[in-house]
């Protein structure tokens, strides 16, 4: 649904997106990540035909960006960072006013704005002045207008930013139901939000794609890193745990106020090897004070893979 080929877009001689690639199939929501300044609004505002690319193309429903920017734009409902509100206008004016622009009229435009403002938990500020809004709020209205013209595609630029944790749960639930009905890009920094809402997530750093998977390959990732933390004291010689079949690497550090030894041991399968450790460190009278199995979080990933060069999944 969404074709990104060879993006690239230079602000002066500074490229913020370098040679990107990918593809949202139709139906899915696709989390978009990446540190501080890696190009995702750049990318999103190129897609919504904001911003033109210096180099590469993109289609949305097999339109070009570019070339067809007046169709796209019907396809697609557009969350901004920071949403260009009219701050002066009532949040039904301006909703009106908005549905005016995208071509929705008479009854349909009414029942459209009802189920925005009714989905979007704007009831209770829908004659509120924008500019009294709260940050939070002036989110939601920017989520209402992206849904108005019910388009099949949906691209959301860190739609819960600025949300106080209850709306952040409710904006989560909110993505997933649309996810039904919508192809959706996200943009987020929420780790959370990523695992509970999107089928694939493509992860940029410094403007390239470092990653583009689907999230049960990235969990996989996370798990395939495991450790199991073993905390043992005794005086004999910690090198025994190599020889335990499925153990790949052993560090031996001391252990915590200089009792015994703290292992961190890396195997494929940490749920096997783990009874097979305990029975070596029986046998071989070590007193066993702790054992565990670390996995990587999403979070712990991201990091790891956005402070080092990009390795593809
Ligand atoms: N209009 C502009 N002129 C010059 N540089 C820009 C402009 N807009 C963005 N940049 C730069 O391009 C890079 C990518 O910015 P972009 O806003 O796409 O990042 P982002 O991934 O959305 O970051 P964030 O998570 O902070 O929203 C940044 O280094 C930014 O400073
Ligand atoms: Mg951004």
């Amino acid at each position: 649904m969404i074709h990104v080929s060879k993006l690239t877009k230079y602000y002066g001689d500074y490229p913020a997106v370098q040679d990107v690639s990918f593809n949202v199939p139709a139906g899915q929501v696709v989390g978009f990540l990446g540190p501080n300044g890696a190009g995702k609004s750049t990318t999103m505002r190129i897609l919504a035909g904001y911003l033109t690319a210096t180099s590469g193309t993109a289609t949305i429903a097999g339109l070009d960006v570019f070339w067809n920017s007046v169709e796209v734009r019907r396809k697609i409902g557009y969350m901004p960072e920071s949403c260009p509100l009219y701050k002066e206008m009532r949040v039904n004016e301006y909703l009106n006013f908005r549905a005016g622009i995208k071509g929705i009229h008479g009854s349909e435009r009414r029942r459209r704005m009802h189920y925005v403002i009714e989905r979007c938990w704007l009831d209770n500020v829908d004659h509120q002045i924008i500019g009294t809004l709260s940050k939070g709020y002036r989110q939601r209205v920017g989520l209402a207008d992206a849904l108005l013209a019910n388009p099949p595609v949906l691209i959301l630029d860190e739609p819960t930013a600025g949300l106080d944790p209850a709306q952040i749960r409710s904006t989560r639930t909110l993505i997933r139901e649309l996810g039904q009905q919508h192809t959706i890009l996200l943009s987020t920094h929420i780790l959370s939000e990523v695992e509970a809402a999107c089928d694939n997530v493509i992860i940029i750093h410094r403007g390239r794609v470092a990653v583009s998977c689907s999230l049960d390959e990235l969990k996989g990732r996370a798990s395939s890193q495991a450790q199991i933390v073993m905390t043992v004291g005794g005086l004999a010689d910690p090198n025994v745990f190599r020889q335990v079949p499925g153990v790949n690497h052993l560090q031996i550090a001391e252990g915590v106020r200089g009792e015994g030894y703290e292992l961190r041991i890396t195997t494929s399968d940490p749920a096997e090897i783990a009874p097979r450790l305990s029975a070596c460190a029986a046998q071989n009278e070590w007193r066993l004070m702790e054992l565990r199995i670390e996995r990587p979080t999403l979070e712990d990933l991201f990091v790891q893979i956005t402070q080092d060069e990009a390795i593809p999944v």
